[in-house]
Formats: structure tokens, sequence, C-alpha cells
């Protein structure tokens, strides 16, 4: 699923397909214990995964590798994965959520201030020229 989502929306991550299709077992295995990672489910079929761990200060999360699977999209399936990863960061003592989003990716901007998310000011390059731009919400 990370791969497809590398390979479908190279424009949302910093991270590239390239990158990441080298990975050996071990790595990928020690991905799923370093951060929880979430699947929606749509009539049995994968539609959308979404992760949470450590954010950079203490007391915060991060939000990271949201994908919706294009068929699946505009049917609330992102809206369910940030809940999802909301809950269980209040679940986990963790008291703000932070994420990134790249300046050209305004449609997940747009979910994210429509679920409570705001601009923290904080932005930085995320490929040669172009920005991404830091957003958080308490959780
Ligand atoms: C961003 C993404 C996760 C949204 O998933 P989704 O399942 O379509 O989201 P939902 O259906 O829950 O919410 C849709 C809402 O998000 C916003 N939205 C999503 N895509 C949008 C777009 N292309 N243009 C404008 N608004 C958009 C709207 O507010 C929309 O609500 P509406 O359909 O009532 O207008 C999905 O488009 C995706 O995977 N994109 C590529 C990867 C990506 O950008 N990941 C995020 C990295 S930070």
């Amino acid at each position: 699923m990370r791969l497809a989502a590398l390979k479908e929306a190279p424009y949302a991550f910093g991270s590239t397909y390239e990158r990441e299709v080298e990975f050996d077992d071990a790595t990928w295995q020690r991905r799923v214990v370093d951060r929880v990672r979430f699947v929606v489910e749509v009539d049995g079929e994968v539609a959308g995964t979404v992760s949470g761990g450590d954010g950079e200060v203490t007391g915060a999360a991060a939000m990271t590798a949201m994908w919706v699977e294009p068929r699946f999209r505009r049917r609330g399936v992102g809206e369910v994965l940030v809940k999802t990863v909301l809950e269980w960061a209040r679940g986990n003592g963790y008291s703000r959520m932070f994420l990134w989003v790249t300046a050209v990716n305004a449609g997940a901007e747009h979910l994210y201030l429509r679920l409570g998310f705001v601009r923290t000011g904080a932005s930085q390059e995320v490929r040669p020229g172009e920005l991404e731009y830091e957003m958080s919400r308490e959780v």
C-alpha cells in the first residue's frame, strides 16, 4: 500500500517510490513496529491508510503516510482515517497532533482544515523549490 501511495501521489509525500522500493523485509517489518499503521476497508477491500507516531516535541504525536486509493476518494475514508489516528493519540496520552502537507496539495489541506487543523506557521522545503506546511490541532 505504501508503495502504491508513493507511486500514485508523489506530490504528497517527502519520500519517493524509488527510495522505498529498495527497502528489505526487515525495514518494512521495523516500520510497522515503529509507528502505528491503520487501514480502512470498504466491502473487504483496503481503501486507505494512515500512520501515527511520536512527534518532534514531548506530548505531541505526528500523523504521516495518509493515502486513500483513488477509487474510494471523496467518500469520507480520509475523514475516518484522520479521526482514527486522533482517537489513537487521545488513548495514548498525546495532547497535540502535527502533520505536514505539501503546498500543492490543496485537497488534503482542505480536509485537515475541515477537521480542525490549522497551519502552525512552520514550513520547509520538501523538494528543491517546493514547500510543505506544518499543521496541528489538539487531540
Ligand atoms: C487527501 C486524501 C487522503 C483525502 O481522502 P478522501 O477519502 O477523499 O477524503 P474524504 O472523502 O474523507 O474527505 C473529502 C474532503 O476533503 C477535501 N478534499 C479531498 N480531496 C479534495 C480535492 N481534490 N479538492 C478539494 N477538496 C478535497 C474536501 O473537504 C472533501 O470534502 P467533500 O468531498 O465533502 O468536499 C486523498 O485525496 C489522497 O489520498 N490524496 C493523495 C495522497 C495525499 O494527499 N495524502 C495526504 C498527505 S498529507
